[in-house]
């Protein structure tokens, strides 16, 4: 397709800043679009905690010392650029401390909305300046769901610039919309009047920045086709179902893809010892290692069930207090944790590793190094989640060789079959209900697998075997924004 310029906007980028899947989708998804030849500008915050360590940067010279005005306060900010680890990539960092200098990348602060409409228009206004007309601007989440209202009044009288541009929206999570109070509605201006709002929210006395990405954006995206099919349901939709609906033709599902340069354990730069399908013998000599590290007495062929996860309801660790320590009782394994999250749910891991010393560990924090070294070393990956978008980690774990247990929802059940050993076909172990039944089947199921070499050998070989990367995604969505150019014709 020729070329498109693409204006990108995200709240996060890994190895910036990242609290999870996003992070990891926008980085691959911009590298990517630029690698086929794209012309692409990525706007993300300078967050205090951004890391940019290592990094090649510099400032734009057109984009210093700017301001950009949301609803009546005027916000001041430069743009540095950093250089993408391992690309060519540099990324625009929208540098302003009145609202980026904080100690988290999301919060509930009162001007959080405030914080996501300073980058949205600030990634706009930088396009006008520097004479960059973009035939896509695409945006992610409820964070710059304002975009496309924001290209179809306050932007629009730009057509030099804006005249051609068509909006993509990308749900990554619909859990999370943004919503907050009407009585801030002045924070959209200058140039979107109240009527562009939706009424009904207003009239609830709210304000809900996803929907308005759903209404207004010329394409909606989101990031499985199952997942697709699920928030235009009344249970999957979290109240924008009927907005979906009613968008029909213009919402579609293109499933994440893996970047297997940070994610290939033959490769991979946080492992002690490297491994492919073809000789596993480094899978376990992370296991020993991993297992010596956290002070886990084990023999090599007992199994080790792995999760990295944010503690959420989503996750569905609400399933575990009914199934897990029963698990460990009745069966010779272990488990280890890494994630951070609810309290109740930090509390629930913090017991259970009490309950089983030696047997159970949680870390409790966020580290890159041992979600790899997790994801290497265990047997078993789990992900009971309630909804899932996409998911990565279950597509981390076929090609680390680690046998994901998933609920069949969203993205999980997209990217993992359930294996049958009577035919040896499928990569994982797969369970319907979201109910503590349906999961203790599950890794029983798993445990029972894992007892037979041969029928876990064939398990782990189908896993290895299965090509997520992006290279094969990255057509779905070129052929999504090849789309507007026909109509526009
Ligand atoms: P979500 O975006 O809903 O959290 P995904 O499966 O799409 O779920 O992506 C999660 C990403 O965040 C993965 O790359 C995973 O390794 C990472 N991650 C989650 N929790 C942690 C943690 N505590 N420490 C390190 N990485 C984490
Ligand atoms: C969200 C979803 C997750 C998805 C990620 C990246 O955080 O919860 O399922 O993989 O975004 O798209």
């Amino acid at each position: 397709m020729p070329p498109q310029r693409i204006c990108f906007l995200t709240a996060e980028i890994s190895p910036f800043a990242k609290t999870g899947g996003l992070g990891d989708v926008a980085a691959a998804l911009s590298r990517h679009l630029l690698q086929r030849g794209h012309d692409i500008r990525v706007f993300v915050p300078l967050h205090a905690l951004s890391d940019l360590q290592g990094c090649e940067q510099r400032p734009v010279a057109a984009l210093q010392d700017l301001s950009v005005r949301v609803g009546t306060n005027e916000y001041r900010y430069d743009v540095r650029e950093a250089r993408l680890p391992g690309s060519d990539l540099w990324v625009q960092l929208v540098d302003c401390p009145a609202v980026f200098d904080r100690p988290f990348i999301y919060s509930d602060a009162h001007d959080e909305h405030v914080r996501y409409l300073m980058l949205t228009r600030a990634a706009l206004e930088c396009c006008q300046r520097l004479d960059f007309a973009p035939d896509i601007v695409h945006c992610n989440d409820w964070h710059t769901a304002f975009a496309p209202l924001l290209l179809r009044t306050a932007y629009a009288w730009d057509t030099q610039i804006f005249g051609a541009t068509r909006s993509v929206f990308t749900i990554h999570n619909i859990g999370y919309q943004g919503v907050f109070s009407a009585s801030a509605a002045a924070d959209l201006g200058p140039g979107v009047s109240i009527e562009a709002l939706h009424q009904a929210d207003l009239g609830h006395g709210r304000i809900n920045p996803m929907r308005h990405g759903i209404l207004y954006a010329d394409a909606v995206t989101t990031v499985s086709p199952t997942y697709a099919q699920e928030i235009r349901t009344p249970e999957g939709g979290y109240g924008l179902d009927a907005d979906l609906r009613a968008r029909r033709d213009s919402v579609s599902g293109i499933l994440n893809g893996v970047d297997y340069d940070d994610w290939n354990p033959a490769i991979d730069r946080y492992l002690p010892f490297h491994y492919d399908a073809n000789d596993l013998t480094g899978k376990a000599r992370n296991k020993a290692a991993l297992l010596d590290l956290l002070r886990m007495n084990a023999a090599a062929s007992v199994p080790l069930i792995g999760m990295v996860t944010r503690l959420t309801r989503q996750k569905g660790i609400d399933l575990l207090p009914d199934v897990l320590p029963k698990l460990l009782q009745e069966h010779d394994c272990r488990f280890v944790a890494l994630g951070s999250g609810e309290a109740q749910y930090e509390r629930f891991m913090h017991e259970l590793q009490e309950r089983f010393p030696g047997r159970v560990v949680f870390y409790s924090g966020y580290s890159e190094e041992l979600a790899h070294f997790i994801e290497a070393a265990a047997d078993i990956f789990l992900m009971p989640s309630l909804y899932e978008p996409c998911g990565l980690n279950q597509l981390y774990s076929l090609k680390y060789g680690t046998v994901p247990v998933v609920r069949r929802t969203g993205g999980l059940a997209d990217s993992v079959q359930h294996f049958d050993p009577t035919t040896g076909q499928g990569t994982g172990i797969v369970f319907n209900d979201f109910d503590a039944g349906g999961l203790r089947w599950a890794l029983q199921t798993a445990l029972e697998w894992y007892g037979w070499p041969g029928v876990w050998h064939r398990l782990v070989q189908n896993g290895m075997q299965q090509d997520f990367s992006w290279d094969a995604r990255i057509g779905e969505y070129e052929a999504l924004y090849e789309a507007f150019g026909v109509s526009r014709k």
